[in-house]
């Protein structure tokens, strides 16, 4: 426990990373590759080029690269993890790492079959206090990672609602996924949490989670490009927008009623 955070909020700080980098050499969150092979093994082809997000000192790419992984891009924002992992493997060229912030990746377009990020988002959603409600802060800033992964972003069009479905059927602009390329997100967030912020028709993937661990359970989830929300994950969107639509009226019959309240006792 020598790396605990005085709170938590510092997972949120480089600083914070830098500093436990310095001394650290390796921790695995949520488990090593072992844990969750099957399910990795499912979803990702060994010839696919991964994009491994926020990679920290685990070992998971270079056990990847093990078990026969050919080509891993790893990105850290902290500059000491980044430069002592590029030392640790500079032996292996399929792995090669890079300081890089998950808000603004570097690369081309449609690049990575495969985006894997493990405790990375949850590092980044630390200061959230309510997991069934997602702040605007959270959401904005999950919405700057999640459109650097996945494709473009067409509310910046001003698009009718009838041209809309037919320019992103067929205007594929991707940022780093390929088309039918996969994010998958590795956290101890559970599906009643996690896809509250997944489920959007926007990110124009299905999503899809699996449990491992025998005693605390983690969870996988994978989302694939292309493919589009189940009518379950549409339903749940619709249901999460009317209740933020109704709880912004809530605020507002509120703003009316102190206004109300002011103007009732004279000031
Ligand atoms: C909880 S650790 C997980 C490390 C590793 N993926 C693992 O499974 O052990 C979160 C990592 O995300 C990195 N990170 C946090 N925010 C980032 C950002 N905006 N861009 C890139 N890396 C970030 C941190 O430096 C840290 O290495």
């Amino acid at each position: 426990m020598e790396y605990l955070p005085d709170s938590n909020t510092r997972y949120k700080d480089v600083d914070y990373w830098n500093e436990r980098y310095r001394t650290e050499e390796s921790f695995e969150w949520f488990g090593d590759f072992t844990k969750f092979e099957h399910l990795l093994k499912q979803h990702v082809g060994t010839e696919e080029n991964v994009l491994m997000l926020g990679c920290g000192n685990s070992a998971l790419s270079y056990d990847m690269y093990q078990a026969g992984y050919t080509s891993i891009t790893n990105v850290d924002y902290s500059s000491v993890c980044v430069e002592s992992m590029a030392e640790r493997y500079k032996d292996c060229a399929q792995l090669s790492w890079l300081c890089m912030d998950a808000r603004r990746l570097a690369f081309p377009d449609g690049v990575f079959d495969v985006v894997l990020e493990k405790g990375t988002l949850d590092a980044m959603l630390v200061e959230e206090t309510d997991p069934w409600k997602v702040s605007e802060k959270a959401a904005q800033l999950l919405h700057q990672v999640l459109l650097e992964v996945r494709t473009f972003d067409f509310e910046g069009l001003q698009l009718s609602e009838f041209w809309r479905p037919l320019v992103s059927r067929y205007i594929k602009v991707s940022r780093v996924l390929k088309p039918g390329g996969r994010f998958i997100s590795v956290t101890f967030a559970q599906p009643h949490f996690r896809k509250r912020l997944y489920a959007r028709a926007k990110y124009d993937w299905s999503i899809k989670h699996y449990h491992y661990g025998s005693s605390f359970h983690y969870f996988l989830y994978v989302l694939t490009k292309g493919e589009g929300l189940s009518p379950e994950d549409a339903a749940l969107e619709r249901r999460l927008l009317e209740e933020t639509e109704a709880s912004a009226t809530d605020v507002k019959f509120q703003e009316v009623d102190s206004e109300d309240f002011l103007n009732n006792i004279g000031l």
